[in-house]
């Protein structure tokens, strides 16, 4: 069992603390397995005509594509008027929103309160965000918009007013590029689409077409397919009723939870269940609360308004049949970068603000990483654009520069990008990525790890400053090759990688600097079963002549799912015993958690991708790099290198060794000694 923050519950109207099972919550789910099942890799361009998106040659907007530099525009707004680049000195990021109440999705984004509270408090100071609908009703829905903001930011945080900006003209009749942009990039799956609940009934001349929503992912799995159903009305739902058996059942909000109402249905047979929503009351974001999570559900659920005419039929005794479908729609968000690069916005799992708020964290994350790249550094290319595929993944030999280790510095800058400029070329799943390097061939320091990262579902915007300097013993001779490869059977990867040579203390004496000059390889991870620990042996070393610093280096990371999600969603522990007395200790004490990886935007973790992305797991997220455990331990050692020292590691979980009944996870890791001098 893993306990899960408050956090993971946007439930539109109220919160509450929150437990999930390892396996009825955290089972990977690929991004396809997210999409609705009907028009998953269709959407529409400005013309009307459908795209697939599964091909390479995805029609291009030439300048209009992400990544490429956004042209100034200006738009009307209830204040005044928005110009880009806005004249201000230091340029922020800008988020933009077409807002239509076609979309259940965004009804319940813009009625809820816990979504607006998030946008008020959550959105970075940096950030500025553009409000446009796409509708007739322009005019009513900025006003509405704003008035739902107001509210908020007037018991909150006034400021915020002064960043946001509603337009009340229309999409369509902008006159600038932004509807090029919203019509024509791809956008399937969460937060775009136009999901929708067809309703037939033989006296009809026509269906009745009404949007929806469906329950939380995560919540229950069950899909709508793509058969029609007979529709049954149930009351409210807070009790079984046999009557809907085989059917769709249709239950009234309110009285009982929505977990009483789906879990009643689904124990009556029903093959699915409609909500409807009190008279007035917005469509809601529906979820299981607490131990309801534990329970299992089978079928799958949407929320809807009250349609009279379903109604009447009902009532009077009429067949009425149901069917769902997805209807294509325009893009309802991109963003536009501090450098000025557009961009696009992913997946919104749920329907909260959350997700702007992560979308512009990293663009200040992706900003402050083009200023730390401005330091003054030796760079080296190792990777320009490279394609990563297959059992050899990336290889290159390089000639190394002479003067590589007058440095006490090394950071790997990293990028992971896609074969096309949009999210929808990019490979679906997460996966490991490990950068090797082989110097000297007869060392036994070849083709060691030198860096770890995770892939993004499906979204190619990731870019990474990783510390290595305790590595750069691994650079033993001149001429260096480097492989970076992911498991063999991936779609394929574009990446870059420059080293970066530099100073610590750019302005300190080399001769009070520390030099790492020597590694000693320690554990590697394995199969985390009941032998886990038993392979490891304590290793005995004593301190080269005049080292001055002695550290622990290692990048361990979790995987697999055991009946406890291990290693990836269980919290395992980490340690290093040094002579005994010195437990090094470290714990993923994030692993399983709702939000353990979107609580890592800020440091680079790629943020809405088109996946579960959000769980913390065991040292790692997805779209982010391991960053290595670093623990200086010159106090633990005998560093007069008289006396032998010794070493142990042991992984454990729940403080104990596994002992995985089925299916058991791994570890995987690599662990040096670094001596300084
Ligand atoms: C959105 O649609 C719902 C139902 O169709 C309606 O009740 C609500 O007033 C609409 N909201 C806005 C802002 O138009
Ligand atoms: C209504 O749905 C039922 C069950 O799927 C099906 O047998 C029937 O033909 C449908 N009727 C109409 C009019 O679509
Ligand atoms: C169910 O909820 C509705 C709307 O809140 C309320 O009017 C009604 O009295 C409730 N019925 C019962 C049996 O509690
Ligand atoms: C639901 O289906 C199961 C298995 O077919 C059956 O045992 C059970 O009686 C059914 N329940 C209802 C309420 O129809
Ligand atoms: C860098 O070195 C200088 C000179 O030795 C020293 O005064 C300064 O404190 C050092 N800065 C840092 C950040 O260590
Ligand atoms: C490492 O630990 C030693 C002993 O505690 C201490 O003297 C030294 O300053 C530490 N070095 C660094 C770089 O933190
Ligand atoms: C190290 O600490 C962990 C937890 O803090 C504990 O479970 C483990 O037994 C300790 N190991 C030793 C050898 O002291």
């Amino acid at each position: 069992m893993v306990w899960l923050s408050s956090e993971s519950l946007v439930i539109c109207f109220f919160m509450t603390a929150h437990v999930i099972p390892v396996e009825s919550r955290l089972k990977r789910i690929k991004s396809t397995q997210l999409d609705d099942n009907e028009g998953a890799f269709l959407s529409s361009n400005i013309f009307g005509n459908s795209v697939d998106l599964r091909s390479k040659r995805t029609p291009k907007v030439t300048g209009f594509e992400p990544g490429d530099k956004a042209t100034d525009f200006k738009v009307t707004t209830l204040d005044g008027e928005f110009v880009y680049p806005p004249p201000t000195e230091t340029q922020g990021s800008l988020i933009i929103h077409a807002f239509t109440n076609k979309s259940g999705f965004l009804e319940c984004m813009w009625n809820s309160e816990s979504s607006l509270v998030s946008l008020v408090q959550g959105l970075p100071e940096t950030t500025q965000v553009l409000f446009l609908s796409l509708d007739d009703s322009s005019v009513s829905d900025a006003l509405w918009m704003r008035e739902q903001v107001h509210g908020v930011a007037m018991k909150r945080k006034k400021e915020i007013l002064s960043r946001l900006h509603f337009s009340p003209v229309p999409v369509f009749a902008l006159g600038n590029w932004i509807p090029s942009v919203l019509y024509s990039w791809g956008c399937t799956g969460h937060n775009c689409g136009f999901s929708q609940a067809v309703f037939s009934s033989p006296l009809w001349k026509m269906p009745v077409i009404v949007k929806r929503l469906d329950a939380r992912y995560d919540w229950l799995t069950g899909r709508w397919g793509q058969r029609t159903n007979q529709l049954i009305y149930a009351g409210n739902g807070c009790e079984p009723s046999p009557s809907v058996t085989g059917a769709v059942a249709w239950v009234s909000e309110g009285n009982c939870s929505f977990f009483t109402k789906v879990q009643n249905m689904a124990k009556s047979n029903a093959s699915g269940v409609l909500v409807y929503a009190l008279r007035g009351s917005p469509i809601k974001d529906m979820n299981c609360v607490a131990d309801e999570c534990f329970e299992p559900i089978g079928i799958p659920a949407a929320m809807v308004h009250l349609e009279p005419s379903v109604a009447q039929a009902l009532l009077h005794g009429q067949l009425v049949n149901v069917s769902f479908q997805t209807t294509p729609s325009p893009n309802f968000f991109f963003g536009i970068d501090q450098q000025g690069s557009l961009s696009e916005m992913g997946w919104f799992l749920y329907p909260t603000f959350k997700f702007i708020n992560w979308q512009a964290q990293w663009f200040d994350y992706y900003d402050s990483l083009q200023n730390r790249l401005q330091s003054p550094a030796k760079v080296v290319s190792v990777y320009d654009k490279a394609q990563m595929q297959g059992e050899e993944g990336a290889v290159i030999t390089l000639d190394m520069p002479s003067d590589m280790l007058d440095f006490d510095m090394l950071e790997l800058d990293t990028s992971l990008s896609c074969p096309g400029q949009r999210d929808s070329t990019c490979a679906h799943w997460d996966h490991t990525v490990q950068l090797y390097v082989c110097c000297d061939h007869f060392s036994l320091y070849c083709n060691m790890e030198l860096g770890r990262w995770i892939t993004p579902f499906r979204r190619g915007t990731g870019r990474w400053l990783t510390d290595v300097s305790p590595l750069l013993p691994l650079f033993n001779s001149g001429r260096c090759t480097f492989t970076m490869k992911t498991v063999a059977w991936a779609m394929p990867w574009v990446v870059s990688l420059n080293l970066r040579f530099s100073h610590i203390n750019q302005t300190g004496n080399p001769r009070d600097k520390l030099y790492p000059f020597k590694l000693l390889s320690l554990y590697r991870g394995g199969t985390f079963d009941k032998s886990y620990n038993k392979k490891y042996e304590p290793i005995k070393f004593t301190v080269p002549a005049s080292t001055k610093k002695v550290e622990l280096y290692s990048v361990i990371t979790g995987h697999g799912s055991d009946e406890n999600g291990c290693g990836e969603f269980c919290v395992t522990s980490h340690h290093f015993l040094v002579n005994g007395v010195f437990n090094n200790t470290r714990i993923f004490d994030s692993a399983g958690s709702a939000l353990g990886c979107a609580m890592r935007v800020g440091e680079g973790a790629v943020p809405n991708e088109h996946g579960t992305w959000l769980y913390g797991r065991g040292g790692w997220c997805d779209g982010l790099q391991v960053n290595p455990w670093r623990i200086n331990i010159t106090n633990q050692v005998d560093i007069s290198g008289y006396e032998a020292n010794t070493l142990l590691y042991l992984g454990l979980y729940g403080g104990k060794d596994p002992n995985p009944a089925r299916d058991p996870g791994y570890i995987v890791m690599f662990s040096y000694l670094v001596f300084y001098k």
